[in-house]
């Protein structure tokens, strides 16, 4: 249709990069990219970190239950809730910011956080680069705050890993559309069925590429999804002063 759209469709997420480094015109390219979304009410209650030292993104690999690609990334952009910097709005205006009390705060901030990031991935996909999201970093978020110093009232939400891909990866297939596409109401009828049929395809896709352990969509996600696989996030959003409890 054009090529913004074509990048988009041709998404893939990228584990094995080149050890080129990033420019910093390019970079910066992707940040402002990131920058230019919407987000509510323009607070712009969000920052990333940028991070190229090696020896920060080997910790960061760590602290994300041991995932090498970030170390091997040039270049690791951690995406923050940050409700800091409108407190200090309402520092300056004399009144008492209660936003980060509600449960709101956390979906604002999520939102406009993978806008974002949805913004920053175009970006770089379109100029050749590779990327993988990081939700792991949410496995230790105190580590993550202690690491780079971030403030009361902020969180890290996800983080992403670019840099030029070295062995392209298969493109991963989606749910029929039908199960994303729901006009004008919610339609559950087909869903189980179009499930089994994902579950074959999925199954197949992962024999293809090596991973026919994973087994299927259902199954994989399931297994996932049977605990709370990051127990730490609550507490850690409280400490920070999301209470989440309004
Ligand atoms: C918010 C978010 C968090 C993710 N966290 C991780 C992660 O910690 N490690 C990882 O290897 N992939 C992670 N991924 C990548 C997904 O596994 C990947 O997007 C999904 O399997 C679909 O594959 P594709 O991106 O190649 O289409 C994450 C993706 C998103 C959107």
């Amino acid at each position: 249709m054009n090529k913004t759209i074509e990048t988009i469709k041709n998404h893939r997420s990228i584990r094995d990069y080149k050890s080129k480094k990033i420019d910093e015109a390019i970079l910066n390219e992707i940040i402002i990219a990131a920058q230019s979304m919407p987000s509510s009410i323009n607070g712009q209650q969000l920052s990333i970190v940028v991070i190229q030292d090696k020896k920060t993104k080997t910790l960061i690999a760590e602290h994300a239950g041991g995932q090498p690609w970030i170390a091997k990334a040039p270049v690791f952009l951690l995406f923050i809730t940050d409700f800091f910097k409108t407190n200090l709005a309402a520092i300056k205006n004399g009144v008492t910011q209660k936003i980060h009390e509600s449960i709101e705060s956390t979906l604002v901030g999520a939102v406009d956080v993978g806008l974002s990031m949805g913004a920053a991935i175009i970006a770089a996909e379109s100029l050749g680069l590779g990327i993988v999201p990081i939700g792991g970093i949410r496995r230790d978020p105190q580590a993550m705050i202690d690491l780079l110093k971030l403030p009361e009232m902020t969180f890290p939400v996800a983080g992403l890993s670019i840099g030029y891909p070295n062995s392209p990866s298969d493109k991963k297939p989606r749910l029929p559309l039908n199960t994303f596409r729901h006009d004008e109401s919610y339609h559950k009828e087909n869903l189980e069925s179009d499930i089994d049929n994902y579950d074959v395809l999925m199954s197949s896709y992962l024999k293809t590429i090596g991973r026919s352990q994973e087994g299927n969509w259902s199954s994989r996600t399931s297994s996932v999804y049977k605990k709370v696989y990051f127990p730490n996030v609550l507490p850690v959003m409280i400490k920070q002063g999301f209470d989440n409890n309004k």
